[in-house]
């Protein structure tokens, strides 16, 4: 015998081995179809299947017509042709499963298959908080000795040693999505499992805003992969001499006032703060409790334009007095313009009417005899019916005299 031909046969005797059971990993949950093409359905009439010796199905070809066994599986096993389906396996359906019948010479043959139904489990959830640790875990039922590995995708390097366990510490985003418990019998088995990574919330470092202004404050996760709320709001410390935000599941709070606006959506828990003073500025820490534990975030606040634009900024009142101020100062000014002409109009007026009079003085001072002067006023008469009689109008030099 050549080495080739040595070859050939172990060849031979390793397919025989091998060929003669057909290996299934299956994840807990998926389906599995085995079939029988080993057998001849011209010489078959019936195809037994069982599982550990015991009849879980007979399939008449020609007809199609089952007859059930008495295996815990019969319930769930259904024929596929004359091969046998589990829609979803379970992992006591973990084991050795054989289908007979008839070769084309009319020899009775049994093929051996092995199903190992792997378990998959992700330790605490396969929903996590960014920065916590998960365990995954890849259990192979049915007596398998084969090597397994965890693997990341797309670079599908080995994570961690050989083995069914792996451990991710403080888990980011990037750990989350696919990942493959290879399993390495005559072929590669890839078992696949998804991680969830819920966090980090998403914010700004820092946030700057003009005094009496308005500022929003992000926070906001982009998904919350089926975690729900149980309390999400803001804090500062030191604390604010107004109140901040905190709400539950309903995400309302009724506390809102014209300082502070939280209208929380599912993921989105931006505060908005209005009329800002220099006071409001520090560290905002935005906290979210789902059921998996905590998320924080923190973002510094800065108010810019500190006490000149505060002040304008509590203007709303003080611009309006200040108005008020300056047109009483207006009012006050024309009033002493006036006051000021109305004066020196009555200087000069007074300085001509004495001029006046100093030269009526001088052209009557010949006829100016009090005797005179007397003499010509006309006599005064009681009045008839006792009305006080207006005094007779002096002369006018007299009246500009007493005006003097
Ligand atoms: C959150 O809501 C605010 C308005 O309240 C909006 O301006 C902001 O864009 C939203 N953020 C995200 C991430 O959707």
């Amino acid at each position: 015998m050549s080495s080739s031909e040595t070859l050939l046969w172990i060849t031979l005797a390793l397919c025989a081995a091998t060929g003669g059971s057909d290996v299934y990993y299956k994840k807990r949950g998926q389906e599995v179809t085995m079939d029988c093409t080993a057998i001849d359905p011209k010489t078959t009439r019936d195809v037994e299947w069982k599982q550990g010796g015991v009849l879980v199905i007979k399939i008449n070809i020609k007809s199609g017509s089952t007859s059930k066994g008495s295996a815990r599986l019969t319930k769930r096993a259904r024929p596929n042709g004359y091969g046998l389906r589990i829609p979803s396996v379970e992992v006591g359906d973990s084991g050795d499963y054989s289908c007979s019948g008839f070769d084309a010479r009319g020899y009775r043959i049994t093929k051996e298959h092995k199903l190992h139904v792997v378990s998959v489990s992700v330790s605490p959830s396969d929903t996590v908080l960014i920065s916590t640790n998960v365990t995954l875990r890849c259990d192979i039922g049915g007596n398998s000795t084969a090597p397994v590995q965890w693997m990341k995708p797309p670079d599908d390097k080995p994570h961690g040693s050989p083995g069914n366990t792996v451990t991710l510490k403080s888990v980011t985003s990037a750990d989350a999505g696919k990942w493959i418990c290879q399993i390495k019998d005559n072929t590669v088995e890839n078992i696949e499992q998804v991680i969830n990574v819920v966090g980090p919330l998403i914010s700004t470092l820092e946030v700057t805003a003009l005094a009496g202004g308005t500022v929003h404050l992000p926070c906001s996760i982009p998904s919350l992969n089926g975690l729900s709320i149980d309390e999400v709001g803001w804090t500062r410390n030191p604390p604010t001499d107004f109140q901040l935000p905190t709400v539950g599941k309903d995400l309302q709070w009724s506390k809102s006032s014209s300082k502070v606006k939280f209208q929380p959506l599912s993921t989105n828990f931006t505060m908005t703060l209005t009329k800002l003073k220099p006071s409001d500025a520090g560290v905002y820490v935005c906290t979210l409790n789902v059921s998996g534990g905590i998320l924080t975030t923190q973002l510094t606040l800065k108010v810019e334009g500190g006490s000149a634009l505060a002040t304008e900024a509590n203007v709303e009142r003080p611009a309006t007095v200040g108005m008020w101020v300056w047109v009483a100062i207006a009012v006050a000014g024309v009033l002493l313009i006036v006051l000021a002409v109305v004066i020196v109009l009555m200087y000069h007026r007074n300085r001509r009417m004495r001029r006046k009079v100093r030269k009526l003085r001088s052209m009557r001072q010949p006829l100016t005899n009090r005797t005179y002067c007397q003499c010509d006023r006309p006599v005064r008469q009681p009045h008839p019916e006792g009305k006080k009689e207006r005094p007779p109008p002096l002369p006018r030099y007299q009246y500009d005299v007493m005006n003097e």
